[in-house]
């Protein structure tokens, strides 16, 4: 074949292509076990980061072991599910699969997520062998965006440990506030269910009264956010009720917070 030919031209083409898609293939596939290792180490992070037990200098992987039981929960009837290891669990995907997923009534979806998974990971955090806190992870709508992140109960399974989002869009200043450290910290002691076990605790819009006998299930609004302050508390009043981790939380308090 003559180095001008058409069929040359072609053939030469070819190879480039061919030789380039084996490398972007061949990347691809060597990152994804990193993607996966590095999205795993994040879920750890998020969650210990929750619990008040993460340290820049701790070996995450270890913590995670020493600390945390992550466990599955059927949220109709508060059990625990061996169905699937809980850390492999994808409980945003299954929340869009109509296999895994129940339709939200619009009456009761007050976090304004449509669907929800049937199944959601608990982590029990442990110190000395006792369980000191437990982890669900909350998700729904601010403004923008759905916000996920976890709220982090001691074992009265009603007194905020530690809350925080891990992934939202809300515009840095305003509603991306819910990430001030300051704010944050405001939530520790608060209460989110009442006396008789139903969800109360609210983002107000203002400050909280200290004086105020509700201030303990109130945190201060985010200024020039209402909108996200209102999906905050509409995504825990969710998530702590009926449709929610409501059964687990009642399940736990009758048997005794256990992994
Ligand atoms: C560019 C832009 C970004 C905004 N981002 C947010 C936001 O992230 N969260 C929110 O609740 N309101 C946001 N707002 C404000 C809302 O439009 C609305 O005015 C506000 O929620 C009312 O809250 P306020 O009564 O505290 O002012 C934004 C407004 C503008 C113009």
């Amino acid at each position: 074949m003559a180095n001008e030919s058409v069929g040359r031209t072609f053939l030469v083409a070819f190879l480039v292509c061919f030789v380039c898609s084996l490398l972007v293939s061949g990347t691809a596939a060597g990152l994804r076990a990193k993607k996966e290792r590095d999205a795993l180490l994040a879920q750890y992070r998020n969650v210990l980061a929750v619990a008040n037990l993460m340290d820049r200098e701790a070996d995450v992987t270890a913590l995670w072991q020493e600390r945390i039981t992550p466990r599955l929960v059927e949220l109709a009837t508060g059990a625990y599910s061996d169905a699937v290891d809980p850390v492999a669990y994808d409980q945003r995907r299954a929340a869009s699969d109509p296999q895994k997923n129940r339709v939200i009534p619009a009456e009761q979806d007050l976090a304004d997520i449509k669907t929800r998974a049937r199944f959601a990971p608990v982590y029990l955090v442990r110190a000395d062998g006792e369980i000191g806190q437990v982890v669900l992870p909350v998700h729904g709508k601010g403004l923008w965006s759905t916000l996920y992140g976890y709220i982090a109960l001691a074992p009265d399974l009603k007194t905020v440990t530690g809350f925080g989002f891990y992934e939202h869009g809300e515009t840095p200043g305003l509603g991306g506030e819910v990430d001030n450290p300051r704010w944050k910290s405001q939530w520790v002691g608060k209460q989110v269910l009442d006396a008789e076990g139903n969800p109360r605790i609210e983002v107000r819009k203002g400050r909280v009264d200290p004086a105020s006998p509700a201030a303990r299930f109130q945190v201060d609004g985010l200024s020039g956010a209402t909108m996200t302050s209102r999906g905050v508390t509409n995504l825990l009043r969710y998530w702590l009720g009926a449709d929610g981790f409501g059964p687990y939380l009642e399940r736990m308090r009758a048997e005794g917070l256990h992994g």
